[in-house]
């Protein structure tokens, strides 16, 4: 079996998605020893954001006109697609940036619809495959809060990963991160410390759940 895992965070040292995604991996590890864990760092070693430029050029290019920049952007699609296809279970861990979807997760995605696998009118790339996305944010979104409904990453990310690409999916969210490092916020240090190990708690279940266990 395989997991794919997908991070988007720009840093690694104090990664509050990678340290949720961490205990995922590690649960699904624990019921699959010596099974196959593939790592896309998509943060830290980001797919060219013009590769999608030029993928759709060359799918507007006759097979036998194409140049070597349309068949190497064609081949990155091809190459996530694979790896999708690949996956027994999906794992994808992103921060909420700048109240929208990473951009690297952005390009991940538009290149995956450029391969024939996964562009409109194809059956669905996921079907009923487990797929796990663990989104942090800094600030706090939830109803009745001044920022409700600036969050324009999770609900994009949900429509893509389980109704476009037909994912059985289970989001993990974890929000006031930046509790703790911005002065502003220590009056939600309790709450904070809640919704931290709520968020650990879930991706230790949910971790299982996807391993089969
Ligand atoms: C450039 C940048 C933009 C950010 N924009 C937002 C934002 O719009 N809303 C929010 O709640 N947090 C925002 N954050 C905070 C991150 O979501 C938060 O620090 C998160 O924990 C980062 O993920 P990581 O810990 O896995 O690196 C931003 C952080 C950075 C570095």
């Amino acid at each position: 079996m395989t997991l794919l895992r997908i991070d988007a965070s720009i840093r690694i040292e104090g990664s509050a998605s990678r340290e949720i995604a961490d205990i995922v991996e590690a649960e699904w590890r624990a019921v699959r020893p010596g099974d196959t864990v593939i790592a896309r760092h998509l943060g830290t070693d980001p797919i060219p954001s013009d590769a999608w430029t030029k993928a759709i050029f060359a799918n507007w290019t006759p097979v036998d006109e194409r140049t070597s920049d349309h068949l190497a952007a064609l081949s990155v699609g091809k190459e996530l697609v694979d790896e999708l296809d690949a996956a027994d279970a999906i794992l994808i861990a992103t921060p909420l940036y700048n109240f929208g979807v990473s951009q690297h997760v952005k390009t991940w995605i538009d290149l995956i619809i450029t391969d024939p696998r996964a562009a409109n009118g194809a059956p669905p790339i996921l079907a009923g495959k487990p797929v796990v996305l663990v989104v942090v944010r800094g600030g706090s979104y939830a109803p009745g809060t001044p920022r409700e409904g600036w969050d324009h990453s999770t609900g994009y990310l949900e429509q893509i990963l389980g109704k476009v690409w037909g994912a059985d999916l289970t989001v993990v969210e974890r929000e006031f991160t930046l509790v703790g490092v911005n002065p502003a916020l220590d009056e939600f240090k309790e709450l904070a410390d809640k919704l931290n190990s709520d968020a650990k708690a879930s991706a230790t279940k949910i971790g299982q759940v996807i391993a089969g266990a």
